[in-house]
């Protein structure tokens, strides 16, 4: 298979001179994300709250020739979160082609034994957190001209899977949300979509394959 970054780069999938913020980026799906949409010639800017793994990650990219910048961010903190957009802002010129809202985080327990405090970080980090994303990089999308945002759901949150009631409504949302983006901003010229990956080996699934 032909990888991003080589033989696609300057066809017709090339993203050259397109912007994109990419939560969550240091591993598992969003690391590919960036590394796919930095190969097709984008600049990309990602955040995680793990800084040594940022710098890292961003020096790894960087070596590949890859135009990728990173911001230590807590999406579940607002303040953080507006710190992270005037940066994006300030570095793309106060435009954003792409936001893929890809950061999450699961609590895999039956109903019963799910803690107020579980359904609370569950629902801030997998959609209040997302949804205030796209409230501050709305101006910076629509800016562009041409605007994209997609969301990272799951099969959870379309089918009943064991363990994850509050992490599959959450994300049962996000599909819904979705809908809801699309009809208001479809007039700003901001295209919304959410991608609902089966199970992956990553670092979120460590308990069990979500
Ligand atoms: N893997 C699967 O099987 C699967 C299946 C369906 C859907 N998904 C969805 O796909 C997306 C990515 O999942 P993944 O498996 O790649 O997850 P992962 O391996 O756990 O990676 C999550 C990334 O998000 C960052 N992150 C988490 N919480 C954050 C926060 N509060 N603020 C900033 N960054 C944060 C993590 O870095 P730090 O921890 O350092 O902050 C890391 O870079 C999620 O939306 C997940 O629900 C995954």
């Amino acid at each position: 298979m032909e990888s991003a970054g080589t033989s696609f780069n300057d066809r017709r999938w090339s993203l050259k001179g397109k912007t994109a913020l990419v939560t969550g980026g240091t591993r598992g799906i969003g690391y590919a994300i960036v590394a796919e949409l930095a190969g097709l010639g984008a600049s990309v800017h990602t955040c995680s709250r793990n800084e040594k793994e940022l710098n890292e990650r961003v020096e790894e990219w960087r070596g590949k020739g890859f135009q990728v910048r990173g911001s230590v961010c807590d999406l579940t903190c607002n303040t953080q979160k507006e710190e992270l957009i005037k940066t994006v802002s300030s570095v793309f010129d106060g435009k954003l082609n792409i936001l893929v809202n890809n950061a999450a985080t699961v609590v895999l327990k039956g109903v019963l034994d799910h803690r107020p405090e579980d359904c609370s970080y569950v629902l801030k980090a997998n959609l209040e957190s997302p949804y205030h994303l796209c409230q501050l990089a709305h101006p910076l999308l629509k800016a562009s001209g041409d605007g994209n945002i997609v969301f990272l759901s799951s099969i959870a949150g379309v089918v009943a899977l064991p363990a994850l009631s509050i992490y599959s409504a959450s994300k049962g949302a996000i599909n819904q949300l979705t809908k809801n983006l699309a009809c208001e901003w479809a007039k700003d010229n901001i295209r919304i979509n959410t991608v609902a990956p089966g199970p992956v080996k990553t670092t979120i699934t460590k308990p069990v394959l979500v």
